[in-house]
């Protein structure tokens, strides 16, 4: 097996482990009228798998994706709607980069829009991911931004304006019928004041930081074992 194959197994496996971790922590508040936030994304798969398992000892499950209802349906898993399942205990979801203060960027699946909604409407965030998507500062990762279709070209060139390289995810439309634009190699000090700069470009949907509301619970996959963590109560 070659070096890099290796490496992708172990990751998969690290990727299993917080999956794990993730039933362990909801699994003794699971009530026959409980509904969970579901995400979307190779780690949240591996959840929801898992999930299935449990699927007489809970209500049903909010999805942040057409694919990740599929999947859950799959489970035998009850598939509502946000609308009618008022807040939810938890949203599970995966991350492309979290900081040590749980800001995270997310949308590397194109589901940003429907996991922030789905996240907002959750009392607990719990972001399991391996331990590559640890960062001090986000932005290697590229940096999603669901827009309109027809506003795309300006938004483009209002995002050249602070810096960013945006470039068009082709082939590629949103559950919501839009599309992204992802930004390249940008660095991004301040998360929220960030997010909300973003958020102010007319023609954009939503972006892929996740600061205002970042997770409330990190599951770490690392070699030495899962690391649980809490967010610090002045980022509250
Ligand atoms: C999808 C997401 C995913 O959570 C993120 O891309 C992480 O994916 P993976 O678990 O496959 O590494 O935001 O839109």
């Amino acid at each position: 097996m070659s070096a890099r194959s290796n490496a992708a197994q172990r990751q998969n496996q690290l990727k299993q482990a917080v999956a794990d971790a993730a039933i362990d922590e909801i699994a003794p508040h699971l009530a026959a009228d409980t509904i969970i936030g579901v995400g979307t994304g190779s780690t949240a798969t591996l959840f929801i798998k898992a999930l299935g398992k449990l699927k007489d000892r809970f209500a049903a499950a909010v999805a942040s994706s057409d694919a990740s209802a599929e999947l859950l349906k799959a489970e035998g898993i009850d598939v509502v709607d946000l609308n009618s399942a008022g807040t939810l205990p938890f949203y599970v979801d995966g991350a492309d980069e979290i900081t040590p203060d749980f800001a995270m960027i997310k949308g590397g699946g194109a589901a940003l829009t429907r996991e922030k909604i789905v996240a907002a409407g959750s009392t607990t965030f719990i972001c399991i991911a391996d331990g590559s998507k640890l960062v001090d500062t986000l932005g290697q990762f590229p940096l999603p931004v669901e827009v309109i279709p027809m506003a795309r070209s300006y938004v483009a060139r209002e995002l050249v304006k602070l810096g960013a390289n945006p470039i068009y995810r082709e082939g590629v439309t949103t559950d919501n019928g839009n599309q992204i634009l992802d930004l390249y190699n940008f660095m991004i000090e301040d998360p929220v004041a960030m997010e909300d700069t973003l958020n102010g470009i007319t023609g954009v949907v939503c972006n892929g930081l996740f600061a205002h509301r970042g997770a409330d619970i990190l599951l770490l996959g690392r070699e030495d074992g899962v690391v649980r963590s809490e967010r610090r109560a002045s980022n509250a």
